[in-house]
C-alpha cells in the first residue's frame, strides 16, 4: 500500500473525519489508516502518499498525540512524498487561531521536502485569521464540527475528489 491516513484526535471529531475520508477514497485494500496515538510516528516513512489530520487545541496548537511525537515527526524525510492535510477546529470560539494545528504539521513536512497538495478555499468560513491560511486558501481542508457540521460531508466529498488522482496510485 502506498497511501495512508494518519490522524490525531482528542474527542473523536478528527477520527470521524479521517474514517470518512478513508471510506470515500476506497477504504480497505486501497489505503491504510492509523491513529497516531497507537502507532510509531516512524511508520509514516513507509508511505509515499500521506493524508495527515489533526485538530487544534490550546491556542492554535497541535492536538496532544501529535504534539507528543512532533520532535520525531520533524525529522522524517518527506522528500518524494506527497502530503494532503486536514484539520478540525472551532472558528467561533477561536476565530484568530482557527485550525492552527494543521499549519504546524504543514510547516514541518514542507521543510523536509514534502509536496503538499489539497489546499482549500477560505470561502464559507467566519474566522478572522489562521496560521493555516495562505491568501485565499487554507493549506489543507478545514472542518468545523462545532459550528458547521452540516457542511462536513460535502467538504470531505469535494476534497477527496480534488486530491484523489494525486494521493492514490
Ligand atoms: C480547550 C480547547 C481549545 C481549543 N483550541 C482551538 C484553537 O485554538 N483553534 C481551533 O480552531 N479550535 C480549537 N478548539 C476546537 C477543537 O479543535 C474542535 O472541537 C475539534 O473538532 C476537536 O477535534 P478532536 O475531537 O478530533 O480533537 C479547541 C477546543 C477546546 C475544547
Amino acid at each position: 500500500m502506498a497511501t495512508a491516513i494518519f490522524y490525531g484526535s482528542s474527542t473523536g471529531n478528527t477520527e470521524s473525519a479521517a474514517k470518512q475520508i478513508f471510506k470515500k477514497l476506497g477504504g480497505d485494500g486501497v489505503l491504510d489508516i492509523f491513529d497516531i496515538a497507537s502507532v510509531k510516528v516512524e511508520k509514516i516513512s513507509e508511505y509515499e502518499k500521506l493524508i495527515i489530520g489533526t485538530s487544534t487545541w490550546g491556542d492554535g496548537d497541535l492536538q496532544d498525540d501529535w504534539d507528543s511525537v512532533f520532535e520525531k515527526f520533524k525529522n522524517i524525510d518527506f522528500s518524494n512524498k506527497t502530503v494532503a492535510i486536514f484539520g478540525l477546529g472551532d472558528q467561533e470560539e477561536y476565530p484568530d487561531e482557527f485550525v492552527g494545528g494543521m499549519w504546524t504539521l504543514y510547516e514541518a513536512a514542507k521543510a523536509k521536502g514534502a509536496k503538499i497538495i489539497g489546499e482549500w478555499p477560505i470561502e464559507g468560513y467566519n474566522h478572522d485569521s489562521s496560521k493555516a491560511q495562505d491568501g485565499e486558501h487554507f493549506i489543507g481542508l478545514a472542518l468545523d464540527e462545532d459550528n458547521q457540521s452540516n457542511m462536513t460531508d460535502e467538504r470531505i466529498d469535494t476534497w477527496c475528489e480534488q486530491i484523489r488522482s494525486e494521493i492514490l496510485n
